[in-house]
């Protein structure tokens, strides 16, 4: 037996993909701004992708077509507040850099900078863009994926055990679970 769910959560529900990330774009005058997306997701191949979804509405949508080059700057469980402030807070408005005391890296392929704060970044450029009922569908090229050496497994890979990331799922916030089992499946 099946009980009916409220369509109007039916996106919500569906997040438990990848973790909840900052998305860092240049601003004109050299700024940085920075905004909460849940809804990302990779595709494999060569090169890999990332499909991103923005609404219009947002100033980082503005700044992201103006661009065509951003970073994904994942959060840790610690930074909950910090990734609530940037999804609430517009660009437009305030400079969520100095609200949420954050600091940059430089990115080595791309003008966004990475967020110094979040242990794994992603340097994204935009290859195509699919807009559609205010929502804009942003779909790159991943050019650089960034670990801090913290997490780093000395050669080029990541010990993802020691990964403490944010999940948005069932509009709640999770951490992740433990890992059980090596390998895909
Ligand atoms: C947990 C969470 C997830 C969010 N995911 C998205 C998303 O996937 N796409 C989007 O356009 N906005 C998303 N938002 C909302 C934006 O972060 C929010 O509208 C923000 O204020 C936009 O900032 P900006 O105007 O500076 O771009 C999310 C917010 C939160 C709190």
């Amino acid at each position: 037996m099946r009980k009916s769910v409220d369509l109007g959560n039916f996106g919500e529900y569906l997040h438990y993909g990848m973790p909840l990330a900052l998305v860092a774009v240049l601003e004109d005058d050299g700024s940085v701004n920075v905004s909460t997306v849940a809804s990302m997701t990779p595709l494999p191949g060569e090169p890999s992708r990332l499909v991103m979804g923005v609404f219009e509405e947002n100033f980082s949508a503005q700044l992201l077509k103006k661009r065509g080059e951003f970073t994904v700057n994942f959060v840790t469980s610690k930074m909950r507040s910090i990734a609530r402030a940037c999804g609430i807070y517009s660009g437009k408005d305030v400079d969520k850099f100095e609200i949420c005391d954050l600091h940059t890296l430089p990115a080595q392929r791309v003008s966004a900078p990475l967020i110094q704060e979040c242990p794994l970044n992603i340097e994204c450029r935009i290859t195509d863009v699919l807009e559609m009922d205010g929502l804009n569908l942003f779909v790159s090229e991943i050019v650089a994926l960034e670990v801090d050496e913290s997490l780093s497994d000395g050669r080029d890979g990541v010990l993802v055990e020691k990964l403490d990331l944010l999940f948005y799922a069932f509009g709640h916030t999770f951490a992740r679970g433990p890992m059980v089992g090596h390998g895909a499946i």
